[in-house]
């Protein structure tokens, strides 16, 4: 009686486990056979109710291992014991692009200082890509911008083009938002120039913009003066040089000292110890006039950064080609920062 209990409550997870339980109860040496040639010397009126209680016994042991082998036949079961103690094979997930880092990284910068994200269509037409932007008709200001021109137009918006800058978000967010308005807006943006290690025919930017009333050039510094420490180390240094935009009046351009950004391998830094990295000024009285804005009332700053730079600058890349040909050598190098 205990051996069928034994037998029947039997379960077995591994091939192993199971010839063990073959040779103890089954085979020509196990415990079966040992009591059928007790059998004999069972004393003969005994012989039929202890045979009869054997048998079932041989029974139950039989159709038990054809059960388990066929369980463990159909689950793939194998002769090695899973050790659950060993450490896992790391499943391979993959890792954020470079530039997603970089943007996400700008906009946790931005959104603590009150900004919000912005969005506009990389398909524009001229008033929101130049003209309301101060670009005066056929001026050579526009030619700064190489631009890829899709469809000639005569209606209201003009020309149908692939944004320059990330600046067309600014108007469509003056037309439809009253000030105060304090936004980035991340994008990619398209000029027409040849692919090299330096010039891509696309690229990413973020572009700032605040205005409200008594918005200062000083709040401008001090805003990107806060970025480039949180971006780029406490210790940075911000430098600003006059510059012309259409859209911006006074208008400068921002440098930072190459603090993390050092040796051979750093081409984006000059000599002179500073690397650009923004495009600034107070808005155009022009361009708050042409999104219904009043010049009077408010004023603003904007501000407008290449992705890539600031990348660049973060993980010395130092071809802009890397960012788009999908080499996953490349890419699996950046880890997401805690
Ligand atoms: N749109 C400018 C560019 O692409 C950058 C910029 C943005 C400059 C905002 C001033 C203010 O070069």
């Amino acid at each position: 009686q205990v051996l069928l209990k034994e037998v029947s409550d039997f379960a077995a997870s591994t091939k192993q486990e199971l010839e063990n339980f073959r040779l103890k109860y089954i085979s020509k040496k196990g415990a079966l056979a040992e009591l059928f040639e007790d059998l004999k010397k069972v004393p003969v009126e005994q012989k039929k109710q202890v045979g009869k209680v054997l048998n079932e016994l041989k029974q139950a042991a039989e159709s038990k291992f054809a059960a388990l082998n066929e369980a463990l036949e159909s689950s793939g079961g194998s002769n090695i014991d899973i050790d659950l103690t060993l450490p896992p094979v790391p499943n391979k997930v993959g890792n954020l692009h470079p530039l997603t880092l970089t943007r996400l990284r700008i906009i946790e910068i931005f959104e603590r200082l009150g900004f919000n994200v912005a969005d506009g269509p990389e398909i524009e037409d001229d008033w929101h890509n130049f003209s309301a932007l101060n670009f005066p008709e056929n001026h050579p200001a526009r030619e700064m911008q190489d631009t890829f021109f899709i469809e000639k137009s005569n209606k209201e918006g003009g020309d149908i083009l692939l944004r320059t800058h990330t600046s067309n978000v600014q108007i469509r967010l003056l037309e439809k938002q009253r000030p105060p308005v304090r936004a980035i807006m991340p994008g990619r943006v398209y000029r027409n120039e040849a692919i090299s290690a330096r010039a891509h025919c696309f690229f990413h930017q973020v572009e700032g913009l605040y205005v409200d009333k008594n918005v200062s050039f000083a709040d401008l510094k001090q805003t990107l003066f806060h970025f480039a420490k949180e971006m780029y180390g406490k210790d940075i240094k911000l430098r600003l040089r006059p510059s012309f935009f259409p859209f911006t009046e006074p208008s400068a351009e921002i440098d930072v000292t190459c603090l993390i950004c050092k040796g051979s391998g750093c081409v984006v830094c000059k000599k002179s110890g500073w690397v650009e990295i923004a495009g600034a000024g107070m808005v155009h009285p022009n361009v708050l006039k042409n999104c219904g804005v009043d010049p009077e009332e408010f004023t603003g700053f904007a501000f407008g950064m290449g992705i890539e730079r600031v990348t660049q600058l973060r993980y010395q890349v130092n071809d802009l080609r890397l960012y788009s040909e999908n080499d996953i050598r490349f890419l699996k190098q950046f880890h997401t920062e805690g």
